[in-house]
């Protein structure tokens, strides 16, 4: 056995957070999605625990015959949370009923039996997180009930001898107050050791890269400038040394100084020699009158993959393609199998068939935010791990319609403007996302007492936690004249500069 926990995902937007909230206690869970479980995935399995997370769905008309199995079977503890204490209670024939109000939001509760869940905090009133309409309304035989809330309703039962836990309220959430403890105290019953710090992450990492690879293979890894690539090139650059060469695909659509930034960064700090493609000219000749976003976002990926698959025949070959896969990729893609593609986002996943090359993901079992502690462990600058998200297709897709040389220019100076006063303001660390988007219209306005008629400049700057869902930032209107006012002022062809207050959904982060 190891020391894994097992959460199953049945679609809840919580359920990442009690990975990570586990994970922040040292304790390694990994995240399945429902629709990835068979009996196979669970006879398998050889971990110390399984949580049942949240969903959407009422456990009165779903019933999961494996998972079913696989509880009652008491291999190891079992956690339900929410919709998971749901399928506990009907799995040894306890009553769930639809309805009768629900709870919503802070709730208190009171514990009305010891739990060892409840265990290193004294207090008996607690307050928690709820989200439910469904309730436990008649106990499974031979469980206790541990805690009710206000209005009488099963906040949490459980069996010892049957191994299972169940909480109707959220412990992931933050509002739950202690509940990253009675997380952390699931994992220590169930035997599980607290080893997953970031020293043993790199380790583990190390050593499965190494497993993998042969002592001559060959590696090349695309930079991006984001955090994944730069943090998965650093690691395979331990394995693989001078046999990776890392690229930098300059297409024409980064941002001001952005590769010189990268390259400079990688070499001076951590003597990682990137090596530089130059090809504006070729992406933006193939983007030349193509207004369409799915287009544009087509033609830059297959002109990135010939561009790759060139150079790599240059260098004589490779035999790995290392790719900066972070984990809520790998769960979103188990789990997004068969629903609709609201934007194609741009990867390299052609090029491994075609060019025989075997993909390496050296961080596809972390977090984001594991990914920053891992990289700032491997000395990368603070700078490069605390970087905004920038699209794979670049400012090709701040560019409304086509893209032409002329309007990337102006964009890329707007840009900068924008980012250097967010900087100066303190605002760019206080936002998640921030740029400007070129409108390819034109305005009326006045300048040096002439009539001028030039290009809108919109800009963006959005709070987000996963860029699943995000609000407008409130940027203070002195800050946003000025920018407006510099925009203006520097950047000739603009003449008007206008904020962006959408919120996703309904709008994208990106305007294509
Ligand atoms: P949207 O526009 O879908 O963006 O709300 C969500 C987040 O994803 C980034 N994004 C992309 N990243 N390739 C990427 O690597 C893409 O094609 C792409 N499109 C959007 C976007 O910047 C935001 O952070």
């Amino acid at each position: 056995m190891n020391d894994e926990l097992l959460i199953i995902d049945f679609g809840s937007q919580y359920t990442q957070l009690i990975a990570r909230r586990l994970r922040q206690a040292n304790y390694y869970a990994t995240v399945l999605p429902q629709a990835a479980i068979t009996s196979a995935t669970l006879t398998k399995f050889e971990g110390k625990g399984l949580i049942l997370a949240g969903s959407h769905h009422s456990a009165t008309t779903n019933n999961h015959p494996p998972i079913r199995r696989f509880v009652r079977s008491g291999r190891v503890p079992v956690l339900g949370i929410c919709y998971g204490m749901h399928l506990l209670a009907k799995f040894y024939q306890g009553k769930v009923r639809r309805g009768g109000g629900g709870e919503y939001g802070a709730t208190e509760i009171r514990l009305v039996n010891n739990s060892p869940l409840w265990e290193d905090s004294p207090s008996v009133h607690r307050h928690v997180w709820m989200s439910h309409g469904d309730e436990v309304h008649a106990l499974p035989p031979g469980c206790v009930c541990t805690a009710r809330s206000a209005s009488g309703t099963i906040a949490a039962f459980e069996s010892p001898t049957k191994r299972v836990y169940a909480v109707q309220f959220h412990p992931e959430v933050s509002h739950t107050v202690g509940g990253g403890r009675m997380l952390r105290n699931f994992a220590r019953l169930c035997g599980c050791r607290a080893t997953w710090t970031q020293g043993n992450i790199i380790d583990k990492i190390l050593s499965a890269l190494r497993a993998q690879v042969g002592a001559k293979d060959r590696a090349i890894i695309a930079l991006s400038g984001g955090v994944d690539s730069t943090v998965a090139c650093v690691l395979a650059h331990r394995v693989f040394g001078a046999r990776m060469t890392p690229m930098l695909v300059d297409n024409g659509l980064l941002r001001a100084h952005e590769a010189d930034q990268v390259i400079s960064a990688l070499r001076d700090h951590l003597n990682i020699k990137v090596h530089r493609i130059k090809a504006a000219d070729r992406f933006l000749a193939a983007l030349q009158g193509v207004q369409d976003p799915e287009k544009k976002r087509n033609i830059i990926g297959k002109t990135f993959i010939r561009v790759l698959e060139e150079e790599t025949q240059k260098l004589g070959g490779a035999d790995w393609l290392i790719q900066g896969t972070i984990y809520p990729d790998v769960i979103e893609s188990a789990a997004l199998v068969g629903t609709q593609v609201i934007k194609s986002h741009h990867n390299v996943g052609g090029l491994p068939t075609k060019m025989k090359l075997r993909l390496l993901e050296p961080i596809r079992v972390l977090f984001k935010d594991e990914v920053r502690r891992v990289g700032a462990k491997l000395g990368i600058a603070r700078a490069l791990l605390w970087r905004h998200p920038f699209p794979g297709p670049g400012l090709a897709v701040r560019i409304i319609g086509e893209v032409r040389p002329h309007y990337v220019k102006i964009l890329r100076a707007a840009d900068h403007i924008y980012l250097e006063e967010l900087h100066q303001a303190g605002y760019y660390t206080k936002v998640s996302q921030a740029f400007c988007v070129f409108l390819p219209v034109r305005s009326v306005g006045v300048g040096g007492d002439a009539r001028s008629y030039h290009y809108v400049i919109a800009l963006r700057a959005v709070l987000s936690t996963d860029f699943m869902t995000a609000r407008a930032a409130a940027l203070p209107a002195q800050l946003l004249q000025k920018i407006a006012t510099r925009i203006i002022n520097e950047v000739k062809e603009v003449g008007r500069v206008v904020y962006d207050c959408s919120s996703k959904p309904p709008a994208t982060i990106e305007w294509e």
